[in-house]
């Protein structure tokens, strides 16, 4: 029987909404591949805020430490800026563990429509690999004459050689190992970015010469953004910055049918502490509580947990019961056009397993 001892923060809008479904997802497949789980919920986020003044303790990191995984909802609250709640809870925990691999796939699923035309089911199959502690997150910067007319504010970028190349070769070895079209796109905006990325094209370069096996592509993230509309069956690994990888796996997500199926893993590669795994959409405010949230994106961010720590097989059983769901189409939330609710397409995916 293995043993999987999982730390759960479910977070905020619909986050505990999206967890508790994949809790009840994983939980039927542990019992089906003799896993047993261990959840431990933490309360934090923006309620534990009002309370404590703060998204979570001080000791948060050395709560988390001894676990062998982290799921998380989301994070993000109306009446709290968003600088608030993700500075004091989301970043912290990526940065202080070194999750610095953000793996985030994309599929268009059979059964679910792309909004571009004519789009085959599988014909777009890519993963955006998202370097997640510096680059234009660093917390880096603070304001000179702070609120008053002549206020001046300072946020910079920082790239590291160690922190690019990582990320890079990361993503080198994820396409050869993917069963896809062996191919790495590199995004930056070194025409006007002249240093961080001209520094990162530098790397990406160096890095490819050991891959001669795989095919390369380096894009400026504006001409990306159009030709992940334009040709997105092209895409294989794409590895991007912090901040142009975040907004290219929502645009990779909802060319593959709904931001509510892109599912993500903060990784530690090198295992040193647990790694994180999160839909990744937010706390979507304007849909929370109403039991109608998509709660794909947090089962296959759990699909990518049990990937990540060796239960495959029970991977492969839940990401079947998903694709059966979406390929059958008759249970789905109104993101995907249907009027199912988050318990029912997670009961649909429970009765699914294989
Ligand atoms: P969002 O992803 O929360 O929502 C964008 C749109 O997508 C909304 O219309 C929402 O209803 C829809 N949507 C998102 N997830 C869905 C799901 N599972 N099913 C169906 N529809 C879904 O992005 P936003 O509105 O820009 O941000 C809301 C809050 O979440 C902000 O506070 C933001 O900072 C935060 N946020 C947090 C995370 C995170 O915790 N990882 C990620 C993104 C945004
Ligand atoms: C994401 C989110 C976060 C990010 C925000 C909420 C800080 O958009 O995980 O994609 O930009 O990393
Ligand atoms: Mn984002």
């Amino acid at each position: 029987m293995g043993k999987i001892a999982v730390a759960v923060v479910p977070g905020d809008g619909i986050g505990p909404e999206v967890v508790r479904a994949a809790r009840r997802v994983l939980e039927a497949a542990g019992a089906r591949h003799a896993i047993e789980f261990t959840f431990e919920e933490f309360d934090w986020g923006a309620e534990y805020y009002f309370q404590h003044g703060r998204m979570m303790p001080a000791t948060a990191l050395d709560l988390l430490r001894s676990f062998d995984a982290i799921l998380l909802g989301a994070v993000g609250h109306p009446d709290i800026p968003d600088h608030v709640t993700l500075g004091g809870m989301l970043l912290p925990i990526r940065r202080g563990f070194d999750l610095y691999a953000n793996v985030r796939p994309a599929v268009l699923y059979p059964g679910v429509e792309s909004p571009l035309a004519a789009r085959a089911p599988g014909s777009i199959d890519m993963v955006v690999v998202r370097e997640n502690t510096e680059g234009e997150y660093s917390p880096v910067g603070g304001f000179v004459y702070h609120h008053q007319p002549d206020e001046v504010a300072v946020q910079t970028a920082v790239f590291t050689r160690r922190g690019t190349e990582r990320i890079i070769r990361y993503a080198f070895e994820l396409a050869r190992r993917r069963n896809g079209k062996k191919r790495v796109t590199s995004i930056t905006k070194s025409n006007a970015q002249a240093y961080g990325m001209v520094l990162w094209d530098r790397i990406f370069d160096a890095v490819a010469r050991e891959f001669p096996d795989l095919e390369t592509e380096s894009l400026l993230v504006d001409a990306a953004a159009m030709n992940f509309v334009r040709r997105p069956d092209t895409f294989d690994v794409v590895v991007a910055s912090n901040l142009f990888g975040d907004i290219l796996s929502d645009l990779s997500a909802v060319v593959t049918g709904s931001i509510g199926l892109a599912a993500s893993a903060n990784l530690d590669p090198q295992r040193r502490g647990p790694s994180m795994f999160e839909p990744v959409h937010g706390s979507a405010p304007d849909i929370a509580g109403r039991g109608i949230a998509n709660p794909l994106a947090a089962i296959l961010s759990a699909t990518m947990m049990l990937d990540h720590l060796g239960e495959a097989g029970a991977a492969r059983s839940i990401e079947g019961a998903v694709k059966a769901v979406l390929a059958a189409g008759s249970v789905r939330t109104p993101d995907l056009g249907g009027s199912s609710g988050t318990d029912e397409v997670a009961a649909a995916v429970v009765a699914g397993l294989a």
